[in-house]
């Protein structure tokens, strides 16, 4: 027996994070032509406005998708922005190393978490075109660094294979990525829809974006406001899992286990420190290093019958109903147009987020037709819904999305709209440093009881807006129509009577205004008959 399973032993390995995701890079989003390129533009502009906003500028974001002479499915993008460059120990790292990144470990909200999704479009290059990126970043002191990297996918570690210095005073970041195997097409699952969404939803930012075939479109910015930095929210402890727990006790600076959570998770205070230790028994003058799978079970399932406060939510940042407004009317040019921010809510006990709607009626809102898709079905018009997370555009797996499960629990019927074929596109954001995403690919969000419930309340507090204007405007519609008859038989009978009773003509205009409520303009004459 011994022999045998050594035997099969022998052929057992260790595999990098790189290697495992280069196997299933479709949990990237690297799956199907179009929808690959839309990622790799996806992560390249998250990565820039995030930093855009960390640095505290109005984000400036080119985009260009150039085509390679060679065959149609082969392609370059880049990206470039204005924010603050990467210091130049950092350039392997960022671009080579999975699951590395400054976002990571921070609990604030932005749009990259994990720090996989630039090193996936690199690696996703590199297994296509065979490529290295090809990164120019201003590194400080006026130096700005050109760099070639690959992912050593064994050793998940960035490599550079070629490095050179100049000076000047640009500053940002340019990715350039070629890829192949991908297509280009203006679809609704396509890189123009991708950053037109990005534009309703980032009205402080200004989109340029060349396609292949040289067409450059703008997306200008709504609003000069820079938005204000998320704050970094510790977890709470009943938002909290042992496992979590147990990571963050290994990265903590504090030397004892209460100290540790008083500092690293909210409302948890010396005091609730001591219900803690006699509700569990652990022992809370440990070094959090030695906090085992046990102690930190008991702990947990302690915080459950501790009353805390609710969790803080200032460090959230909504785009605010006003913005929202602006960013739609910028880019769809509605005749109408609505927005509402919630109040901040809390799901799985401990974990804040935000949801905010807007509506957007007539202009060019609404399903387009040009809208071809891979495997969802031709777009035919009709309700447009756009969804994103921390203003980042989620654009695949619709079906498995909470928004899209709320938006098909509504009744449209009962706000006087046809979803089929109403000029409406509908937007819901979800704001939240821990946006439960359902898969790696952070393309659509989890099925939390009160995420959903608030993502039916929002689309339900604009719904309502909507009705009153389509009501409005059916009303206006028949009371002018209405004055129309008025207005071409009233001044021939008013004139007859007149004359029978031998009276003078009464002012006309004024008795239409009384009967049909509205008024009207220079009263079209209807000829005197002979
Ligand atoms: N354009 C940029 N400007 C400045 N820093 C950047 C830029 N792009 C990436 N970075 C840095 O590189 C890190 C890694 O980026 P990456 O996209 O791989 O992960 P992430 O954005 O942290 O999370 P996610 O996997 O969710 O995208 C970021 O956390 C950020 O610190
Ligand atoms: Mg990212």
């Amino acid at each position: 027996m011994k022999t045998i399973a050594s035997e099969l032993f022998k052929e057992f390995r260790e595999h990098s994070v790189s290697e495992f995701f280069r196997r299933n890079a479709a949990m990237l989003g690297y799956t199907g032509k179009i929808r690959s390129l839309t990622t790799v533009i996806h992560e390249g502009v998250t990565n820039s406005i995030d930093a855009a906003e960390e640095s505290g500028v109005l984000p400036n974001i080119f985009v260009a998708i150039k085509r390679a002479n060679d065959s149609p499915e082969h392609f370059k993008a880049v990206i470039e922005d204005n924010a603050s460059g990467i210091p130049e120990e950092y350039i392997p790292d960022v671009f080579g190393k999975m699951l590395a990144g400054t976002k990571l470990h921070r609990h604030m909200q932005q749009r990259g978490q994990q720090g996989i999704g630039i090193s996936g479009g690199v690696m996703f290059a590199q297994m296509t075109s065979g490529k290295p990126a090809r990164v120019t970043t201003s590194v400080g002191n006026g130096e700005i660094v050109q760099a070639e990297v690959m992912i050593d996918v064994d050793k998940n570690e960035g490599k550079i294979l070629d490095k050179e210095k100049s000076n000047g005073d640009w500053r940002g970041t340019r990715v350039e990525l070629e890829v192949k195997d991908v297509t280009y097409i203006r679809s609704r699952y396509g890189p123009f829809n991708y950053l037109r969404m990005t534009a309703i939803a980032n009205p402080h930012a200004q989109i340029g974006f060349v396609e292949p075939d040289g067409t450059l479109t703008v997306f200008e910015r709504a609003t000069d406001k820079v938005p204000e930095r998320p704050k970094s929210m510790p977890i709470h402890p009943w938002g909290i899992m042992s496992d979590d727990l147990l990571v963050l006790a290994k990265h903590t600076k504090s030397r004892t286990i209460a100290g540790f959570l008083v500092a690293e998770l909210s409302r948890v205070t010396k005091g609730k420190v001591e219900e803690i230790r006699k509700l569990s028994g652990v022992d809370m003058n440990k070094r959090p290093s030695g906090l085992t799978w046990e102690d930190a079970e008991k702990i947990v399932s302690t915080f459950k019958q501790i009353k805390f406060m609710a969790p803080p939510t200032e460090g959230l940042r909504q785009i605010g109903a006003a913005d929202i407004e602006s960013g739609m009317r910028q880019i769809l040019k509605p005749e109408f147009v609505c927005a509402s921010t919630r109040p901040p809510k809390v799901y799985r006990g401990g974990l804040p987020f935000i949801v905010e709607a807007g509506v957007a009626f007539g202009g060019s809102a609404g399903k387009s037709v040009e809208g071809e898709a891979e495997g969802e079905g031709a777009e035919t018009g009709g309700l447009d819904l756009i969804r994103f997370a921390n203003r980042a555009p989620l654009i695949f797996d619709q079906g498995g999305c909470a928004i899209t499960a709320a938006v098909r629990s509504i009744d449209w019927r009962r706000y006087g709209v046809d979803i089929a074929t109403a000029p409406v596109t509908l937007f819901v954001n979800v704001v939240s440093a821990y946006v439960p995403y359902t898969s790696a690919g952070k393309q659509s969000i989890a099925d939390e009881p009160e995420v959903f419930a608030e993502i039916r309340s929002a689309i339900m507090d604009v719904a309502r807006e909507l009705r009153h204007y389509l009501y409005r405007k059916i009303r206006t519609k028949e009371k002018q129509q209405r004055a129309g008859i008025f207005e071409q038989y009233l001044p021939v009978i008013a004139r007859k009577a007149a004359h029978l009773a031998g009276t003078e003509v009464p002012d006309v205009g004024k008795l239409i205004e009384k009967v049909a409520g509205v008024k009207v303009g220079g009263g079209k004459e209807t000829p005197e008959e002979g």
